[in-house]
């Protein structure tokens, strides 16, 4: 099963098992992060799944639509590496993706 690190607001580093075919929101959620509130579900109308994105990864990122853009322009904690994390597929090729748990806004 794919890995994901969740670096929490804390600053502290979770190793998640992901399944393919979740969110990334998804894995946070069923690993117990509460902190990642992602209260519309995953419906892409809410941007509290926001995380920052390591840099390493972002190219295989899929491409983020209209809708994510806007949504993350309501964050004042918005910077290039930042993704809502209910739009990204978890996948083996993301095996080891490094997300943070934006800062709550
Ligand atoms: S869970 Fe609401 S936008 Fe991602």
């Amino acid at each position: 099963m794919p890995k994901l690190i969740v670096v929490t607001r804390e600053g502290e580093e979770r190793e998640l098992e992901g399944e393919a075919g979740l969110s990334v929101m998804e894995v946070i959620r069923d690993g117990g992060v509460d902190e990642l509130l992602a209260l519309c579900g995953g419906c892409c109308s809410c941007a509290t799944c926001h995380v920052h994105v390591d840099p390493a990864f972002v190219d295989k990122l899929p491409e983020m639509s209209e809708d994510e853009d806007d949504l993350l322009d309501s964050s004042d904690d918005r910077d290039e590496t930042s993704r809502l994390s209910c739009q990204i597929p978890f996948s083996d090729a993301l095996d080891g993706l490094k997300v943070r748990i934006a800062s709550d806004d």
